[in-house]
């Protein structure tokens, strides 16, 4: 495995965010975790990345235990998360957003993945002197991922890369997660876009109220009738509310 969870928990004061969560991830798959808001995910998500203390559990990424691991470590170790919200920061340029994502590779050639995520995304390339606060939300969500991307990770942790991304731009995305995953990277996907998750995932973890209620293939979790109704409040096949208004 190239990701193991076991027994993960995390608390703020009386909240109990994830509870003893169990996960598996291998090298080269997309894992998707589902969840109602409020479910946990987010807190999962930063607490892998090391943002925030778990209380109990172990994480193992590529055979080192990195339970205690500061998150600086982790990145360098290959674990990236693109935080919800994306948090690029808008008072930079495009180029200097990408630089974040050099910082902890001393001495590395970045040069060059520069260049390629310019060839990768010609919006930004075109945009790489502009101030982020210009970008469109879906050049803002690449530009999060393009950051990632400069720290060369072997796992891509993304949190709600669609919300807020009209319909084409979710499109875009959910196309460029394919893709990154083709070239070698693993993808661990936080998404309320169930039905988009579910399609290019491999497995799928669902929350309810920090547990795991429902782990399987992404094909079985798809046809499963439990999902939508009991987990998901009903919109497991429905894009993202906000989508039909963009
Ligand atoms: N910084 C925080 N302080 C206190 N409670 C929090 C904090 N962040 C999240 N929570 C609570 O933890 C639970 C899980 O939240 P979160 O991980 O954001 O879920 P999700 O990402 O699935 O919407 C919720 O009850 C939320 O209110
Ligand atoms: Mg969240």
């Amino acid at each position: 495995m190239l990701l193991e969870v076991r027994g993960l928990d995390v608390r703020y004061g009386r909240t109990h965010a994830v509870k003893s969560i169990d996960l598996d991830l291998a090298e080269g798959e997309i894992v998707t975790v589902l969840g109602a808001n409020g479910a946990g995910k987010t807190s999962l998500l930063r607490a892998l990345q090391g943002a925030i203390k778990s209380g109990s559990g172990s994480v193992r990424f590529a055979g080192e235990v990195l339970t205690h691991a500061s998150p600086a470590e982790r990145v360098r170790r290959g674990m990236m998360l693109v935080p919800e919200g994306r948090q690029i920061f808008v008072s930079m340029t495009v180029e200097e957003n990408l630089l974040m994502g050099a910082y902890l590779r001393r001495g590395a050639d970045w040069h060059q993945d520069l260049s390629q995520i310019y060839d990768r995304f010609p919006n930004l390339a075109e945009r790489r002197h502009m101030k982020a606060s210009i970008l469109s939300g879906g050049e803002q969500q690449m530009l999060a991922i393009g950051r990632a991307l400069v720290s060369r990770p072997r796992l891509i942790m993304l949190d709600e890369p669609s919300l807020g991304l009209s319909p084409l731009f979710v499109n875009n995305l959910f196309e460029l997660i394919k893709e990154l995953n083709r070239s070698g990277i693993s993808i661990l996907l936080v998404e309320q876009n169930t039905a988009m998750a579910l399609d290019v995932a491999e497995r799928g973890y669902v929350l309810e109220l920090g547990r795991v209620v429902l782990s399987d293939r992404a094909d079985a979790l798809s046809r499963d009738p439990a999902l939508a109704e009991a987990y998901l409040g009903g919109h497991a096949s429905s894009q993202h509310p906000i989508d039909q208004i963009a």
